[in-house]
């Protein structure tokens, strides 16, 4: 596996904390903030990130959309109705009320609400931002994971997904992370679904000297001779890549778990880790402790690297058992 056998050059240095390391050392599986602490609060929200952090993630995911004016903001659908107040703000514009047709000015007069089993608050947590509830920008997620680095002295790593095949995105991702001191030996990944997207990112990382550990997302697929490749979904479809080629843009596969047409076995992972990728799995939603320990065994049984969670708590408390087993 290659995550984090990454080289702890920066160790002593902790508030250089957009420079590389593994603070975690020896390697143990991540926990992912899926959309932050999404289970209990407004999803990506510097107050949602800041409750994973508090939690113990490893990293936090900021799912990423393009504004009108070009900005990249951290939301996950491509329209802002479903998790923000738009609908009471504004009229709708080409029919909805999608990212790409409001300015960054306007999108930041919205507020996040909760969805699913998120709420407004978290019992004894009070967020250290102003206005916690907001749309952050991809910058402003930065700079609040580097805070938090410093002042919990425990590397908060990154975690971003282009959720958007589109240059403009590839672009704004990598300068963002190469402008607060990011490369291949930092706490951070690039996810998409867009294979072609990772492609292009990894031609852009080797014109610039700076290979940021690339995620590709999809669905473990399993031939009927037993060899393991990633599916690529885009809409209805499935495109299988052979480990190998995945292998050859990126640094691991973000896998869906619990699907039985696409299910993720032990021999899958070592499959993929032995073609030099690192397994992350999404999502682990299960609300009940009792049911979360006993999926995230299972998947940390196999060999899984990494697991997104909607409830940090729970991902964490079963992580830190596993390793400590
Ligand atoms: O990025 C992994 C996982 O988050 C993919 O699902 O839809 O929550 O971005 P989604
Ligand atoms: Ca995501």
């Amino acid at each position: 596996m290659k995550a984090f056998s990454l080289a702890a050059v920066c160790l002593s240095a902790l508030v250089i904390v957009g420079c590389g390391g593994n603070d975690d050392a020896p390697a143990q599986p991540q926990v992912i903030a899926h959309r932050g602490a999404s289970g209990y609060l407004p999803e990506h929200t510097l107050g949602g990130y800041e409750l994973a952090i508090r939690m113990g993630v490893d990293f936090i995911e900021p799912d990423l959309q393009i504004s009108k004016d070009g900005s990249l903001v951290s939301i996950h659908d491509d329209t802002l109705q479903r998790t923000t107040n738009v609908a009471s703000l504004f009229a709708q514009r080409n029919g909805g009320y999608k990212v790409a047709d409001f300015t960054l000015a306007e999108i930041k007069s919205l507020t996040v609400l909760p969805t699913g089993t998120g709420k407004t608050s978290y019992p004894g947590f009070t967020p250290s931002a102003a206005d916690p509830f907001k749309v952050p920008t991809f910058q402003e997620v930065v700079g609040f994971a580097q805070a938090q680095s410093a002042s919990t002295r425990r590397r908060v790593g990154l975690y971003p997904e282009a959720k958007q095949a589109d240059p403009v995105m590839e672009d704004g991702i990598l300068k963002t992370l190469a402008q607060n001191n990011y490369g291949p030996q930092s706490k951070v990944f690039i996810q998409s679904f867009s294979d072609a997207t990772l492609r292009s990112m990894r031609a852009k990382q080797v014109a610039q000297n700076n290979k940021i550990p690339l995620i590709q997302l999809g669905v473990a697929v399993t031939g009927k001779d037993g060899v393991a490749s990633v599916g690529v979904i885009s809409g209805a479809s499935v495109t299988v890549l052979p480990l190998k080629d995945v292998a050859s843009f990126s640094e691991g596969v973000g896998l869906l778990i619990n699907n039985t047409t696409y299910p993720i076995t032990k021999d899958y992972i070592s499959q993929a880790h032995a073609a030099g990728l690192t397994v992350h799995g999404w999502t682990f939603a299960q609300a009940d402790a009792m049911l979360a320990a006993a999926e995230y065994r299972k998947y940390l049984d196999m060999g899984m690297d990494g697991m997104f969670a909607n409830y940090p708590d729970l991902g964490v408390g079963a992580r830190d058992a596993f390793v400590k087993r």
